[in-house]
């Protein structure tokens, strides 16, 4: 069941949305690291934003900064209708990005540069080489001391850190083999050949962790 819980000025009906359960859980705690890491930073670009509902969530509480969505564009009528429904002086309406073929997307409107980028639950959607790609526009496009924030599921050491994501390892495989669970240790060493250093690493609900990296 849908919910009006992200804020209380909502001007549309979400009920017929579609919506993901997932982001209403992590939201809040996201954003409360967002809010420590974001101090001082001017404009996020949000890749595969998905629903939207972290967009329109996030953006009203980080008022100091822009939050540009994007997504591929079957994407783009949920997020623009979350939108509608939750509108905020700094949420821009998506921007194509499909990381396979586009370059990343820039705001005429916003015209700078992005400082952070944020991006959750793609990586193991994404195929291994779609993950390089990602990490290669973005080390391109972030300035120095520019940040990249990943949220979702890691592997560790080379295990499972619960069996809760094994189980989903498991299901996702089965629904395409490319996808899947990356290792945190491989994502280390492939942000690092784009100048992306590790810079903080949060524990998350449900055995995810968001990784903050920054571009030096
Ligand atoms: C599991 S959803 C996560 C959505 C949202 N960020 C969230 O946390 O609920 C994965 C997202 O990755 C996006 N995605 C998948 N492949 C992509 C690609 N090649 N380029 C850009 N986004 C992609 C999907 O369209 C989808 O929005």
């Amino acid at each position: 069941m849908n919910n009006d819980s992200s804020t209380s000025n909502h001007l549309f009906d979400t009920a017929s949305l579609p919506f993901s359960q997932a982001c209403e859980n992590n939201k809040q705690p996201i954003l409360e690291i967002l809010q420590q890491e974001l101090q001082g930073f001017n404009h996020v670009l949000e890749v595969g934003s998905g629903t939207g509902q972290h967009s329109v969530y996030l953006a009203p509480r980080l008022g100091h900064l822009t939050w540009q969505t994007s997504d591929v564009l079957a994407h783009h009528a949920t997020i623009n209708a979350w939108h509608a429904a939750y509108p905020a002086p700094n949420l821009y309406a998506p921007l194509t990005f499909d990381v396979s073929h586009d370059s990343v997307p820039t705001n005429k409107a916003v015209a700078a540069p992005y400082d952070a980028v944020f991006t959750a639950n793609t990586l193991h959607i994404m195929s291994w080489s779609l993950v390089e790609k990602l990490f290669e526009l973005v080390g391109e496009a972030l300035s120095i001391n520019g940040k990249l924030i990943v949220y979702g599921p890691f592997n560790e050491n080379g295990h499972y850190i619960s069996v809760g994501n094994q189980q989903f390892d498991i299901s996702l495989q089965q629904h395409d083999p490319k996808s899947g669970i990356r290792h945190l240790e491989d994502i280390i060493a492939l942000a690092k050949t784009h100048h992306l250093r590790l810079s903080d690493r949060y524990a998350m609900p449900a055995n995810n962790q968001l990784l903050v990296f920054q571009k030096h």
